[in-house]
């Protein structure tokens, strides 16, 4: 009621509808509003102040390990690791070097590597350090194993003849089936498809640890050009060749 009367009163305020509720502030409003604003700007402050602090202390306390009291699986950018491998840029190691990083000595962080890229998985040390089930991938390239199945045999990136797992094994008697020239186009099939298969096996790990909230690229492993040439040539471990099975039979059995 008040607020109308002294509108009536005022020409100048129904002339400016954008801003009416200026136009009626008393100095005392003003003034008021001023200390609120101030207020907030101070609480603003302190709030980030205790927050640095907290951070620093985290810091200092966890002997320069984490901002935020260990707290665990906390987003990669809020972790002290992820900023000093992103700030150092990409690690390169040889494989004897990173076989230092294979989880037995507790001040090293653990690596794994897969095709050639090197990730930090100290956040999953009790699986990939000593003891864990994944021990095998530690502190080495080990493609292989993540394909073949086969942990303990299989500790190399080598992946020269891993398609032969998905490759059906031959059968005289079914294979009768095809003619000479069939059978040739159709292993050539079967072999591009396994190929394709391998690909996809190793592509699903490494987009998971590329992917990965708890695990971060810390760089790649550095080997001498040729190396894979130089290595014997592996049989497909025994697991592996033991999952093959025989050509199916052309459908319907015709000749
Ligand atoms: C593995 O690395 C090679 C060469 O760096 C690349 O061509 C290939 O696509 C990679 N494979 C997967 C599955 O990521």
């Amino acid at each position: 009621m008040a607020d109308s009367e002294l509108r009536q009163r005022k020409p100048h305020a129904a002339e400016d509808p954008i801003e009416p509720a200026r136009k009626k502030k008393s100095p005392q409003q003003l003034v008021d509003e001023e200390e609120k604003y101030t207020y907030w700007i101070d609480a603003l402050r302190v709030i980030t102040f205790l927050f640095l602090a907290s951070c620093a202390l985290s810091y200092w306390i966890s002997n320069g390990e984490s901002f935020f009291w260990g707290q665990k699986n906390k987003p990669n950018y809020m972790r002290v690791d992820w900023w000093k491998a992103k700030m150092n840029g990409p690690l390169y190691l040889t494989p004897e070097e990173l076989s230092a990083y294979d989880g037995k000595d507790p001040s090293k962080p653990v690596y794994i590597a897969i095709n050639g890229t090197i990730f930090d998985v100290s956040l999953g040390r009790h699986i990939y350090g000593p003891g864990g089930s994944y021990n095998y991938f530690a502190g080495c390239d080990a493609a292989r194993a993540f394909v073949t199945g086969c942990f303990a045999e299989d500790r190399t990136p080598d992946m020269r003849g891993v398609e032969d797992m998905f490759l059906p094994l031959d059968d005289p008697e079914t294979d009768a089936q095809w003619t000479a020239a069939e059978l040739e186009e159709l292993k050539a099939r079967e072999l591009a498809v396994a190929r394709q298969r391998v690909h996809e096996a190793l592509k699903h790990w490494v987009n998971f640890f590329g992917n990965s909230k708890k695990y971060h690229r810390v760089g790649f492993v550095k080997r001498d050009e040729g190396w894979l040439e130089r290595e014997p040539r592996r049989e497909l471990c025994a697991a592996a060749q033991q999952g093959r099975t025989k050509r199916k039979p052309r459908h319907g059995g015709e000749k």
